[in-house]
């Protein structure tokens, strides 16, 4: 853990760009660092800033509510956002505002290496989709590279909005589908014991 430890200390020390500069504290992630599945939102909220840790306010706890749903424990889940520091306002985060906390990202799915991505909303869908419509490819896994990305509706969005609420949670509900599918083609990929070998023990 300590490794995700010294990464959270450089990310609360942060200054690279002008949100650090209203924020309370930043809020770098939660979860183990062994974690399967990683939940990227956008950005920390009022409740997030106070508390440090990503989706504890409305939208967090329907997400609680969505991992429930997939039979995921939060627990064994990680969380954080594409974005590590509070706007202002909750306005939407800035161009400059991604790229200055891309790295953080980068370095956590390198500690991480999970091998679901879920990316909530648009901003987190964007940096492995660029220009594609969520509307269009919500809840439809892509591999891309070692991991599989799948993009969602962020659940703040799906709080307000019954049409968007049925979507998000439906796409929730393929996820033990969709992992239980990746834990079989991981086990056929593993090397068998080779009799041959064997025999000679
Ligand atoms: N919305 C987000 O995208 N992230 C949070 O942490 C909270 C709300």
């Amino acid at each position: 853990m300590s490794e995700l430890a010294d990464l959270y200390a450089e990310i609360k020390a942060c200054k690279a760009c002008d949100l650090h500069q209203r924020r309370t504290q930043a809020v770098p992630g939660v979860g183990p660092l062994d974690a399967r599945i990683m939940f990227i939102g956008e950005a920390p909220g009022v409740n997030e800033d106070k508390k440090g840790e990503p989706f504890v306010g409305n939208a967090g706890q329907f997400l609680n509510q969505l991992l429930a749903l997939a039979g995921l424990k939060r627990e064994a889940v990680y969380i954080t956002n594409i974005v590590k520091s509070r706007p202002p306002e909750n306005r939407d985060p800035l161009p400059q505002e991604i790229a200055a906390c891309k790295p953080w990202l980068d370095r956590q799915l390198e500690l991480i290496k999970p091998q679901v991505i879920v990316t909530l909303g648009r901003y987190s869908m964007a940096r492995w989709f660029p220009g594609a419509s969520i509307s269009q490819i919500h809840g439809t896994p892509r591999k891309v590279g070692p991991a599989t990305v799948i993009p969602m509706f962020h659940p703040a969005a799906a709080l307000h909005q019954p049409k968007y609420k049925e979507l998000i949670e439906a796409d929730f509900r393929k996820l033990p589908k969709i992992l239980a599918d990746l834990a079989s083609v991981k086990e056929a990929e593993k090397p068998k014991d080779d009799p041959k070998q064997l025999s000679l023990l």
